[in-house]
């Protein structure tokens, strides 16, 4: 029988299943001990909400407008690598999913689908995500392609000026000792995965950097490219290069700190999100739900506050936007249900979601996502 699926949990575990280990564990895994990670979840657990009663919650809108975009919830597909490896071309059908339920997809750097063959698939095309590249020509190439095929909007991830240390790739086999043996070993365990993404899926090339890394280039890649392309001696003051290249929405993501986030805004950003990268990056730092409230405080007036880390359910959306984000992004539980499902998984996640969503805003009294805000936050509960 078929498992049962009712929360992004039990797509987890259904992924976890389908999946070579060397997948889960990239999607599932972060730096370290991982504390970051489990703080995310268990924080915005943590948060409580005001149960309100009596009020007419018949008729709900989980519609908002975002950097001009109406978007059908405050929800979007944040970037995630290598989606490609998760389902067949997997980055299209997550996108075909996110469209259908209107709702913007940003599409990672290093996805296996480029940026063109994401874009052909949809009516309207997905946003962009970019690292700091040491290579400015490159970099300005990739956002001229972008701004060709009508981007929305261009998310700038800042913290990863190196990449952080993760525990479970060497011993997954996402890198180490034998590692291609280790990963073509695991593909024949799981023959569903390895015909439909191992053969149907090909070329496993990262599609928007065919252009540098050449024809035939697979994960070895991958991790070699984040290495040695990644710009560590970036500042602020590049901001400002990617600002006068880029004249659509430009999103700062990877905001942790409120003095970070000002300087975001001081230098014309139009958004940031709010994130520890999923608790991939500096493990110890504090979760996305206890960072949010001080930066949308600080800065809420003066650019977009989306967030990250932790977001599992409607519920968890709700719990965001009462500690201030106006609209959140997910990641791993996106990665989860196209690797559990493909996109016919990435849609039945949304649609839990939005389900989800109705159900939190009704029993909070909001039939708008406009009323929800900190006013929603239960602080008896809640002394963060
Ligand atoms: C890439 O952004 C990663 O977190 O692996």
């Amino acid at each position: 029988m078929p498992m049962v699926i009712a929360s992004a949990g039990d797509f987890r575990e259904a992924a976890r299943r389908r999946l070579p280990r060397f997948l889960f564990d990239y999607i599932d895994g972060a730096a370290y001990s991982e504390v970051t990670s489990r703080r995310n979840v268990e924080d915005l657990a943590g948060v409580a909400l005001r149960q309100r009663v009596l009020n007419d919650v018949s008729a709900i809108d989980t519609g908002t407008t975002l950097f001009g975009q109406r978007w059908a919830m405050p929800v979007g597909l944040g970037p995630v690598g290598l989606s490609g490896m998760y389902a067949r071309r997997g980055e299209v059908q997550a996108m075909r999913a996110a469209s259908a339920a209107e709702i913007p997809l940003c599409l990672s750097t290093v996805s296996v689908c480029s940026l063109e063959e994401v874009a052909a698939a949809v009516a309207v095309p997905p946003w962009f995500q970019l690292y700091v590249i040491r290579d400015r020509e490159f970099m300005k190439a990739l956002l001229d392609r972008a701004r060709a095929l009508g981007c929305g909007a261009l998310v700038f991830t800042v913290d990863m000026p190196v990449p952080g240390a993760r525990y479970r790739d060497p011993h997954s086999g996402m890198s180490g000792p034998y590692a291609p043996l280790r990963r073509y070993a695991q593909a024949l365990a799981h023959p569903r995965w390895a015909l439909d993404v191992g053969v149907r899926g090909r070329p496993h090339t990262l599609g928007n950097l065919a252009s540098v890394l050449g024809s035939g280039t697979g994960l070895e890649d991958f991790i070699g490219w984040l290495g040695r392309n990644f710009d560590p001696s970036v500042t602020w003051r590049d901001l400002g290069w990617i600002r006068e290249h880029w004249d659509g929405p430009l999103i700062i993501k990877g905001i942790l700190d409120p003095d970070d986030a000002a300087e975001a805004a001081a230098l014309g950003a139009d958004g940031i999100i709010v994130s520890n990268h999923g608790g991939r990056q500096l493990d110890g730092v504090v979760s996305s739900a206890v960072a949010l409230p001080a930066i949308a405080e600080r800065c809420g007036g003066a650019l977009t506050v989306l967030a990250d880390g932790g977001v599992r359910s409607g519920l968890d959306v709700v719990r965001m936007m009462a500690l201030g984000a106006q609209g959140v992004m997910l990641g791993r539980a996106w990665a989860y249900a196209l690797g559990a499902r493909g996109g016919a998984g990435v849609s039945q996640l949304l649609q839990i979601i939005a389900s989800e969503m109705r159900v939190a805003m009704a029993l909070t009294g909001c039939t708008s996502v406009s009323d929800i805000g900190p006013h929603v936050l239960d602080r008896r509960k809640y002394q963060k």
